[in-house]
């Protein structure tokens, strides 16, 4: 990427995983890592851009920018909204749990018989609801797809307004959680695909950065 090409543009990432409280102790998560949203924090500052990343409980954060934490995706959505107006490029790269308990308990569930039922509620969509609120930010997402990757990234991209989709393949050794390394692909709204070679995060981050500055209006 051009050194300082970002200068002046703010860029809000989401970040990691969301934790979603069973009762006071107990919660319901992923193994996201926040490893690719603090490689593209980290990309995104080297091109001169000011960076806010809201994570969830994640291994790894940005030394550098501000940074919110968060346990629930109801928190990453209140405090995404809040920062969303003062945005020009917002990167959603959370693992938001789809789903959380009903209703937490406010003490410690007790042991007791031999099954437990928690029901759980759909959580907001960070994505897509920011995706309503879009005016002039560039949005960019992810999807990880085991089955029809292509079809399914597509209509993601569509779906949440995005203006840019990377999908992971899973497929691939080597790529997605927790690892260094990931295989992606961009699929834009203006019908661009773009392949890439598994590459360390940190340089499928720089292809985001790269991607940015040349598709930026
Ligand atoms: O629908 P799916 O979870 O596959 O979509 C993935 C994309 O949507 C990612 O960019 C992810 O950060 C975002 N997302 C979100 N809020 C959710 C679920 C997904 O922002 N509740």
């Amino acid at each position: 990427e051009s050194f300082e090409a970002l200068r002046g543009k703010r860029v809000l990432i989401t970040s990691g995983p969301t934790f979603e409280a069973i009762d006071p102790v107990r919660f319901i998560g992923n193994h996201s890592s926040g490893k690719m949203g603090t490689a593209i924090a980290k990309a995104f500052q080297n091109a001169g851009a000011e960076t806010t990343m809201i994570s969830g409980p994640a291994d790894y954060f940005p030394d550098h920018g501000n940074l919110i934490k968060v346990q629930s995706a109801n928190e990453m959505l209140a405090e995404a909204e809040k920062h969303y107006s003062e945005a020009d490029i917002v990167i959603f790269s959370a693992a938001v749990s789809d789903y959380r308990p009903e209703n937490p308990a406010t003490e410690k569930i007790k042991k007791k018989d031999d099954t437990l039922q928690v029901n759980l509620v759909k959580n907001p969509d960070i994505a897509a609801e920011l995706g309503k609120k879009k005016k002039n930010q560039f949005h960019i997402g992810f999807a990880l797809e085991t089955n029809n990757e292509e079809v399914n990234a597509k209509e993601k991209l569509k779906k949440k307004n995005f203006d840019l989709i990377v999908l992971n393949s899973l497929n691939d050794n080597g790529a997605g959680f927790q690892r260094d390394t990931n295989k992606v692909t961009f699929f834009d709204n203006n019908n661009n695909t773009y392949k890439f070679e598994l590459k360390s995060k940190t340089d499928v981050a720089t292809d985001i950065v790269d991607y940015v500055i040349k598709n930026l209006k």
